[in-house]
């Protein structure tokens, strides 16, 4: 048992959606949960869940390496994904990759030495009209990124 007992809690509510023999179906949401928890997905952890949910360890590990909402690696504190893909690339999200690449001094995959920021790219997030798009942590959208509101974002997340 690898995450707290309020971990396995939320998990279990996310088993309970779905029928005894379909317990597979809450892996995702699960990941999520110990990554939440965890801030990535080491091995043992994936083999945790692989354990907990009643499947095997590989088909775990396939869903958290599709998906790159699921860090496979330890990241930063504060996880930023900066949308590439055609819509935000014509709409500036190369340029504002480029910036924050120079801002924060790292490439795509490299996270800052003091650990606090994580670069990565990601595919659309299905938001292409609020382009360009970035991504804090998985969960928070910032749409209409330029300069400007990087440097904001920046500042405020490093609080
Ligand atoms: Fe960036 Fe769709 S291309 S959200």
């Amino acid at each position: 048992m690898l995450l707290s007992q309020e971990a396995y809690k939320r998990i279990d509510r996310e088993l309970a959606k779905y029928p005894a023999d379909q317990r597979q179906s809450a892996v995702m949401a699960a990941l999520a949960i110990a990554q939440d928890e965890k801030g990535w997905l080491a091995p043992e952890t994936m083999q945790d869940i692989a354990d907990y949910i009643g499947m095997p360890a590989i088909a775990v590990q396939e869903v958290a390496t599709f998906y790159n909402m699921y860090n496979i690696k330890p990241v930063g504190k504060q996880k930023i994904t900066v949308c590439t893909n055609l819509p935000c690339a014509l709409s500036g999200g190369e340029r504002m990759g480029q910036y924050l690449q120079d801002k924060l001094g790292v490439g795509y995959r490299g996270t800052t030495e003091d650990g606090q920021f994580t670069l990565v790219e990601g595919e659309c997030m299905g938001a292409c009209g609020d382009a360009p798009v970035l991504l804090v942590n998985n969960k928070r959208m910032c749409s209409f990124m330029n300069e400007q509101k990087i440097d904001a974002l920046v500042e405020e997340l490093k609080k």
